[in-house]
């Protein structure tokens, strides 16, 4: 079974996703970060495309959820942190609109969600990655709503970044999101829209863990 959550960048999805799941004793799956495995292996092949294939086909994605934290490593190597830094944040977009990529991660994520109950996040999952999902959700909230938390997270993380980086960097990543040609940000049809500005984080994650609970039982 999957549920998916998409919406734009700082909307609250990995959070919001990672809370149900450790409430609900799912697994998750953060999609976004997949993309952002990928965009290291182009950073260190200096932004070849060929070198980057090359490296890429040849590469070991895995990831697993575990204490609310989603693990991902490339090789065997612990780059749960790495995916975070700045300059992924800054090509992560540039990246996820190579369709040949998009095939890739969407053929992992297809053959990991067979074994398991799942919620996953990102931004085409509702529409061209999983559309027969048995619940989908819209996440949403105002850019300086969505630039104010991702702020407080990653200085939590240490890093030293501002909130006009950010800021811009959210603005840049919704629109290269949402105006590629290879599946695209959309709300799907059928997706239940939360507003994240509106509603507290309590809220949203029991509005989502009541409706899972509803379709598993
Ligand atoms: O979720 P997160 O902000 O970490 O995602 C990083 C980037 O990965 C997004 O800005 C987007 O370019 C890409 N992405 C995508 N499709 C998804 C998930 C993420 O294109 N399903």
């Amino acid at each position: 079974m999957i549920v998916v959550i998409d919406g734009p960048a700082g909307s609250g999805k990995s959070s919001t996703a990672r809370a149900v799941a450790g409430k609900l004793q799912i697994q998750f799956l953060d999609s976004g970060a997949l993309y952002r495995v990928a965009t290291l292996v182009y950073l260190d092949t200096e932004k070849d495309y060929h070198a980057f294939f090359e490296k890429f086909n040849k590469s070991k994605i895995s990831f697993h959820f575990k204490n609310e934290r989603f693990h991902v490593y490339l090789n065997d190597e612990d780059v749960t942190d790495a995916i975070r830094e700045m300059e992924v944040s800054e090509h992560v977009s540039e990246v996820a609109s190579n369709p040949k990529i998009r095939r890739e991660v969407n053929d992992l994520m297809r053959e990991v969600v067979k074994h398991d109950i799942y919620i996953a996040d990102g931004r085409d999952l509702g529409t061209a990655v999983f559309p027969d999902a048995e619940l989908k959700f819209f996440m949403n909230a105002d850019l300086d709503t969505r630039a104010q938390r991702r702020y407080r997270e990653l200085k939590q993380e240490g890093q030293d970044v501002s909130l006009e980086e950010i800021k811009e960097n959210l603005a840049q990543r919704d629109e290269m999101d949402s105006n590629r040609a290879a599946d695209p940000l959309k709300k799907a049809e059928d997706a239940i829209e939360i507003d994240t500005s509106a509603c507290s984080f309590e809220e949203q994650v029991s509005i989502i863990c009541e409706k899972i609970s509803k379709r598993i039982n």
